[in-house]
């Protein structure tokens, strides 16, 4: 049976399916089994900042592979360790320890805990059209998907984001922690108002609550800085981070300020940390900084902005963008343009929301390939 045949008889239904196999990439390109080369502005929905097969990434993974592949936090590791230094470094002031897990959503978990625990208090809020992961305690702080799911955490607000007036209103005496993100991404591609994040910072610090900034699929130099963060001079007590960290081995990782309580066996991962995480990890940011990828996607983000807003199909609402982080909203459903892309075009893309169409190239991709994906946009919502 082909791979298409298994996994329909296999899987569980969970994802709606594209039709492809794919079986190799190489930079911004992946192949499916035909043989047919697409460019990925999908990346595995925003993981492969570098692209596929990047050969620092690959060299790292085999390396570690052929020496040590497991080693719980019971024990120490060195590129666990090296690790954790480099992300402090990297993080917003007053970051300073590390828990290393396997994923956005683990990322999450460990974070609403850590902020449970340390202000002993159990209220959450977060935005509306906010995403932050499938299991039951990210989910709780997820608008979207929590129906079939509920009762979920109790007492979880939620406010309409960029409502400052509102989010005053959420935040109480009760509040353990709000969490948001930088630029909601599932939601749409929308970027929070600057004041309406400090604003959250504020009414946080005055009432002991903890801010937690969700970077999952903002960090790791996808909006033109190494995190969101950094062009808001925001200050978050909790940073959740995955997607891009480690050059697609999955892995997750929550920062914290020195006011975060995580007590002794209050929270732990098999295989959180593991050095085959730990070393792709490595090499994934050594290459982000040495190929400056920050400063390429705030370039590239641009340029394809410019490029395709000089000739802007009437069928175009609105383009949200920060970096290579794009978000194309249309006046209709995004799933015919997305099929068409794929089909005629061979461009993979992801949609956020129904009516948006969401692109998260690679870091690496040159300006010829987005001049192809322009014109290629151009050719489909001509049509
Ligand atoms: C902002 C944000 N948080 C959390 C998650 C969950 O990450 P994961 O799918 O790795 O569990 C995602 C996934 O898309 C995300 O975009």
């Amino acid at each position: 049976m082909s791979a298409r045949q298994l996994e329909e008889h296999y899987a569980l239904g969970i994802y709606p399916r594209r039709g492809i196999t794919l079986v190799r990439g190489s930079g911004a390109l992946v192949w499916d089994d035909a043989g047919t080369e697409y460019l990925d502005c999908a990346t595995g929905v925003g993981v492969a900042n570098l692209g596929h097969a990047h050969p620092a990434v690959a060299a790292a993974i085999t390396g570690q592979a052929a020496q040590l592949i497991t080693c719980p936090g019971i024990f120490y590791h060195h590129s666990r360790g090296r690790l954790m230094e480099k992300l402090v470094q990297l993080a917003p002031a007053g970051l300073e320890r590390v828990f290393l897990c396997n994923s956005g959503t683990e990322a999450v978990e460990a974070a609403i805990k850590f902020a449970c625990l340390t202000t002993g208090r159990t209220g959450l809020v977060s935005a509306m059209r906010g995403f932050h992961g499938r299991t039951l305690g990210a989910l709780s702080v997820t608008h979207k998907y929590r129906d079939a799911f509920e009762p979920l955490l109790p007492d979880c607000r939620f406010v309409p984001l960029n409502n400052s007036e509102k989010l005053d209103a959420a935040v109480d005496q009760s509040t353990a922690a709000v969490i948001l993100e930088p630029i909601q991404g599932e939601g749409g591609v929308r970027p929070a108002d600057p004041d309406f994040l400090s604003c959250a910072r504020r009414l946080c610090s005055e009432r002991g609550a903890l801010l937690i900034i969700d970077e999952v699929q903002t960090g790791f130099c996808r909006t033109g800085s190494f995190f969101a963060c950094d062009q808001l001079s925001l200050a978050p007590d909790l940073m959740c981070l995955a997607k891009g960290i480690a050059g697609g081995v999955p892995m997750g990782a929550v920062l914290a300020s020195s006011q975060v309580q995580a007590t002794l066996g209050s929270h732990g991962s098999t295989f959180g940390g593991n050095p085959l995480a730990c070393a792709a990890a490595l090499a994934a940011i050594e290459t982000m900084e040495t190929e400056q990828l920050a400063e390429r996607a705030a370039t590239l983000g641009a340029y394809f902005e410019q490029r395709f807003c000089a000739a802007l199909p009437a069928r175009v609402r609105e383009v949200r963008r920060v970096g290579l982080m794009i978000g194309i909203e249309l006046k209709e459903k995004a799933t015919p343009c997305l099929k068409a892309l794929a089909e005629q075009e061979h461009i993979l893309a992801l949609p956020a929301g129904s009516t948006v169409i969401r692109l998260l190239p690679p870091l690496l991709i040159s300006e010829e390939q987005l001049d192809h994906l322009v014109a290629a946009l151009q050719r489909v919502l001509a049509t």
